[in-house]
């Protein structure tokens, strides 16, 4: 009797998800969804039916096809095997892979990985294995792995369950209006709103349902805005920056620091021995010298700015630019991951705007289209 109860409750679980814009965590951890006691079930969770073999649903109603269960029980080979199994081409949940061939989100907020049936210089690949550029972090023997960068059990109120587990900061996000299914719009200045000081990350996403075909909404990169913690983590304003830091450590850092430098300019900085990823207003620095003037990234097309730290999501008057800035965090189609998005122009996509080359010396052409997103040099 206790077993049917636990049973029940489950199912519940299942059949209504609940409202909160987060999966994997907590109440959304589905153990089912990726781990298979027996590698064999003979009918569904709700009793008829029969498993789908080969095929992922979001209901944990599926075995892997054929052969022994993964480690850990896993219901595929290995961990990449299991998140792209839902994660790629499934119109149940984001595509991550290449071409977001399900629909979904149309501009998606982490870009896409590859997993060297691209070419492996756009962004992050799976199953590459060495050493992070500018860092310590170490792949494991089987390469880059989804959970090197999620946490595969969830984590209540971080930002995609980012990880490490072990990271002792992460970043937080907060959904507009009280409840997911009651969004309300963002405000254009969120300088009042409570959630300013304690999350790095306010996600906008009318109509939002979890777990349906009408998840799209969360992860479309317009509902994303970075915000500003009142207490800097390593100088930077946002933690997302210091997950990225977890690997890349020395692209990271408060201004004025070894891996960033900078030296007192007036009310502001110059002289950096690496691009600053936080710590530093656009247009502080004044006089024409790095040719930023305040308002020359609100002036922008809206669609078409990339991505900066800001509380006044209206003038951005306290913008500063962080690693999402430039690049996606998943990778897309360009060199680095870059995100090649002209100011002026319409037409934005994981890419940016402008067509890049794929030959010769003019790949790095499209680099001064995002550069002239906040300095004027040569734009
Ligand atoms: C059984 C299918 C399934 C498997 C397997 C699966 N996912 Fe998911 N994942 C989903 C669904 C469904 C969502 C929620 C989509 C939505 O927002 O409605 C989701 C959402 C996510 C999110 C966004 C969570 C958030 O709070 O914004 C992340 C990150 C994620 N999955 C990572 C992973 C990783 C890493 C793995 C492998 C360890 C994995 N998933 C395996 C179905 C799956
Ligand atoms: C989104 C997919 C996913 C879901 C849902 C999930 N797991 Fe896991 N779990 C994994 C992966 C992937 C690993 C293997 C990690 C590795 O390779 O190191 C794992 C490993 C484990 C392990 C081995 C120890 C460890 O933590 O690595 C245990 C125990 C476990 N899971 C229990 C659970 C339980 C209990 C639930 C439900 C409350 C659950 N899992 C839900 C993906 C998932
Ligand atoms: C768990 C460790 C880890 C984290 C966290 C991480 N990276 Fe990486 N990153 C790597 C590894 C390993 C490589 C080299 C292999 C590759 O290209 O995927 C890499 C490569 C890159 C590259 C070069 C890609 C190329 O095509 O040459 C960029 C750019 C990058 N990371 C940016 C970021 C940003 C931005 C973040 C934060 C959103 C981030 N990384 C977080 C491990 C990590
Ligand atoms: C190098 C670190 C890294 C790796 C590897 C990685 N992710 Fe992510 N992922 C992120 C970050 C950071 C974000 C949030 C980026 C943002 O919103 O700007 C994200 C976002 C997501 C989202 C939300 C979709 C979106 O476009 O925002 C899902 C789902 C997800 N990841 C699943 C996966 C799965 C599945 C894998 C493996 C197949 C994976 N990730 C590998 C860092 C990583
Ligand atoms: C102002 C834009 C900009 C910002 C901000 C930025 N990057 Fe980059 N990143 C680039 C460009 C451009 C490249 C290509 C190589 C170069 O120009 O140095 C690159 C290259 C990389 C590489 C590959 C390095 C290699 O050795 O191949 C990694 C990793 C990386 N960035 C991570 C990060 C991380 C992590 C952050 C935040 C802490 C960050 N970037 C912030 C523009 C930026
Ligand atoms: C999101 C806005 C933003 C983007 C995009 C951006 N920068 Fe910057 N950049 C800044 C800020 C803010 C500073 C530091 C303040 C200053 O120097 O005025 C800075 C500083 C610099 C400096 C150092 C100036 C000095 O005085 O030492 C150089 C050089 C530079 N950026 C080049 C680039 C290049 C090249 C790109 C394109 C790959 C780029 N930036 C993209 C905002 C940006």
């Amino acid at each position: 009797m206790k077993k049917l109860t636990v049973i029940v409750a489950l199912l519940a679980l299942a059949a209504f998800p609940v409202l909160a814009g987060e999966w994997h965590t907590g109440q959304t951890n589905l153990c089912a969804d990726c781990h298979t006691m027996h590698n064999s079930m003979a009918h569904t969770w709700t009793g008829p039916g029969t498993v789908t073999v080969g095929t992922p649903s979001a209901d944990g109603n599926w075995v892997k096809a054929a052969g022994p269960a993964g480690n850990f029980l896993l219901k595929a080979d290995d961990p990449n095997a299991l998140c792209l199994a839902c994660h790629d081409s499934k119109p149940f949940a984001p595509d991550v892979l290449g071409t977001n061939s399900a629909g979904g989100s149309t501009n998606r907020s982490a870009g896409y990985l590859n997993d060297g049936g691209l070419a492996a210089h756009t962004g992050h690949t799976l199953g590459w294995v060495g050493t992070a550029p500018g860092g310590a972090f170490v792949t494991p023997a089987e390469g880059l792995e989804c959970i090197n960068c999620h946490t595969q059990h969830g984590r209540a109120g971080v930002y995609r369950n980012l990880g490490p587990r072990s990271g002792a900061t992460v970043p937080t996000y907060a959904l507009a209006g009280a409840q997911a299914r009651d969004m309300t719009g963002l405000p254009t200045d969120l300088a009042g709103a409570t959630a300013h000081a304690t999350v790095d990350v306010f996600i906008n996403a009318p109509g939002y349902i979890a777990n349906t075909s009408n998840f799209a909404a969360l992860y479309e990169t317009a509902n994303i805005s970075y915000l500003k913690r009142a207490a800097l983590v390593n100088g930077i304003e946002n933690a997302s920056g210091t997950q990225c830091a977890y690997c890349h450590g020395d692209f990271h850092g408060a201004i004025n620091s070894t891996n960033i430098g900078g030296e007192v300019a007036g009310a502001s900085f110059d002289k950096f021995n690496r691009h600053p990823v936080g710590g530093i207003v656009l247009g502080s620095l004044g006089g024409g010298h790095s040719a930023l003037p305040s308002a020359r990234y609100a002036n922008a097309v809206s669609v078409s700015r990339v991505k900066v730290y800001a509380d006044d999501q209206a003038t951005f008057a306290d913008a500063t630019p962080g690693c999402i800035s430039c690049h996606k965090a998943h990778g897309n189609g360009q060199p680095f991951g870059l995100v090649f998005a002209n100011r002026t122009l319409p037409g934005m996509t994981e890419d940016g705007n402008v067509a890049v080359p794929t030959t010769g010396a003019g790949t790095a052409v499209a680099q001064r289209a995002l550069c002239g997103q906040c300095h004027g040099q040569g734009n």
